[in-house]
């Protein structure tokens, strides 16, 4: 398996889930057993080096890379959800859509001041997940040590808000 291959693993559907929109679909990725392996193995080797104390990855698709990779590296992992799906205390982090806006939570006492976390996501777009998710982090007391993508959408120029943050992505869109 090299990246050239599990590129080929990502089907890009057109005009979903709105015209002009070229989604990556991983779905395609992830059923096939070597490629969904070697992409966790490529995400967890970066983690691995930055003693990692918790992953920590957004729903939905943040889970699925993000468990496995917390998996590999021996350490615990936390979720951040859509509002009102954690039953603890929860911290909240809402922020500005095209139209609208949302919000994500965690739990508060999930991450222990000084803790070392990799940031796990399938997708860095515009960047607007992963920096509510460093918010989280930063206000729960945590270090983040180290963020980790499957895909970047490098024409998005979600990197420029992630300075200071070391940054891998696998696969790269331009
Ligand atoms: C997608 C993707 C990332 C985020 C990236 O999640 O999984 O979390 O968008 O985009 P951004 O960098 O512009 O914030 P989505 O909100 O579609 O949720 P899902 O994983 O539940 O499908």
């Amino acid at each position: 398996m090299d990246l050239v291959q599990l590129q080929h693993k990502i089907r890009v559907v057109h005009d979903f889930p709105e015209p002009g929109i070229s989604f990556k679909d991983i779905t395609t990725l992830l059923c096939d057993g070597e490629s969904f392996q070697y992409a966790v193995q490529q995400i967890s080797e970066f983690g691995r080096p930055r003693d990692v104390d918790l992953v920590v990855g957004p729903e939905a698709r943040g889970f699925v890379l993000g468990a496995p990779t917390a998996y590999a590296l021996g350490v615990g992992f936390v979720p951040i959800r859509k509002p009102g799906k954690l039953p603890g205390e929860t911290i909240r982090k809402d922020y500005q859509l095209e139209y609208g806006h949302d919000g994500l939570e965690m739990h508060a006492d999930a991450i222990k001041p000084g803790q070392r976390v990799f940031i796990v996501d399938d997708l860095l777009a515009t960047g607007g997940t992963i920096q509510s998710c460093i918010d989280l982090v930063l206000r729960a007391g945590g270090i983040v040590v180290g963020l980790g993508f499957l895909i970047e959408l490098q024409y998005l120029e979600g990197r420029k808000h992630l300075a200071g943050y070391e940054t891998f992505s696998l696969l790269q869109y331009a």
